[in-house]
């Protein structure tokens, strides 16, 4: 089967209308592209669920905040098609720019909340550019149910208050992280690492996973998070973000372990910014 790529909403529109009337489920996996097997296990599990599969490439300028991460973003959209195709995607959505920001675009979709502390606080805007897009791409799409990874966990769950906020009627499904074998979670940023701290990284998620263990045996929350500092650092990881343990719905600080809670952590390593989670409880 092959893919094709469609630059217009109207071509889209046109294609999943069909698929509509022939009572297909439509799945939707949105991407910005320079696909690796992280991206890939949504697009698996999309194509499991779904009688139809849409994969989005779209690199979104509104949710960057630094404009030099904007321009260095990998452009790989020939080998990602190649990807998609292999896998029997149905359409590759790459809309133009004016196709999601029209001339005078003035809508600011802004999920408070969820969006708050963690990397809201750390990329101003961020999430509003998160949350405008992706509103876009699940009402351009038509998707029954679109596929989000845990990797960006902060993101899943605000795109999980958008669609009950605003009755978009789509299924969010959160779908594990893929890791490399020594567990650093891929991410295309991981390919900017050089060799040192790529030979670090992978002490990132070591340490979630002993932080989790003891939490999970009744450590004392604050003492937990101040050991797992240490271990980063004794991991040669010292510029850390943020560490934090939240409730896993609301995102509320977590100072009782009682139900489900996520630690989360972000990290600077060789100039190069990576985040990583565990579940906790
Ligand atoms: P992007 O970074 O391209 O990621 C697309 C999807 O792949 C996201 O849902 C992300 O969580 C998931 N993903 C990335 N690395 C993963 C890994 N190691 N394991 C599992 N899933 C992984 O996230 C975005 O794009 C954008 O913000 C977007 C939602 C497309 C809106 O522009």
């Amino acid at each position: 089967m092959t893919s094709v790529i469609l630059r217009q909403n109207a071509q889209l529109r046109s294609k999943v209308a069909g698929w509509k009337v022939a009572g297909q489920r439509v799945g939707v996996v949105p991407t910005m592209g320079a696909l690796h097997a992280g991206h890939l296990s949504l697009v698996t599990a999309a194509k499991r669920d779904c009688d139809r599969v849409i994969v989005t490439i779209f690199v979104n300028p509104k949710q960057f905040n630094n404009p030099d991460d904007l321009q260095k973003y990998p452009k790989t959209e020939q080998s990602d098609a190649e990807k998609l195709r292999g896998m029997g995607v149905d359409v590759i959505y790459a809309p133009n720019l004016p196709e999601i920001y029209p001339d005078g675009f003035a809508t600011n979709i802004s999920v408070t909340g969820v969006s708050e502390g963690l990397c809201g606080a750390h990329r101003p805007g961020h999430f509003d550019g998160v949350a405008t897009v992706v509103c876009k791409l699940l009402l351009q799409t038509g998707a029954d149910v679109a596929f989000f990874g845990e990797k960006d966990f902060q993101q899943l769950q605000v795109v999980k208050r958008l669609v009950r906020d605003l009755d978009i009627a789509c299924d969010i499904i959160g779908c594990a992280t893929i890791r490399e074998a020594d567990g650093l979670a891929l991410s295309s940023r991981n390919v900017r690492l050089d060799g040192a701290a790529r030979a670090k990284a992978p002490g990132i998620y070591r340490c979630l996973q002993a932080a989790a263990d003891a939490l999970n045996d009744g450590g004392v929350i604050e003492v937990v998070l101040t050991q797992t500092k240490a271990d980063l650092l004794a991991a040669s990881i010292g510029d850390v973000e943020y560490l934090e343990l939240r409730d896993s719905k609301t995102l509320r600080p977590v100072t009782e372990l009682s139900g489900q809670a996520r630690l989360l952590v972000a990290v600077n390593l060789g100039g190069v910014r990576l985040i990583d989670n565990i579940a906790v409880g």
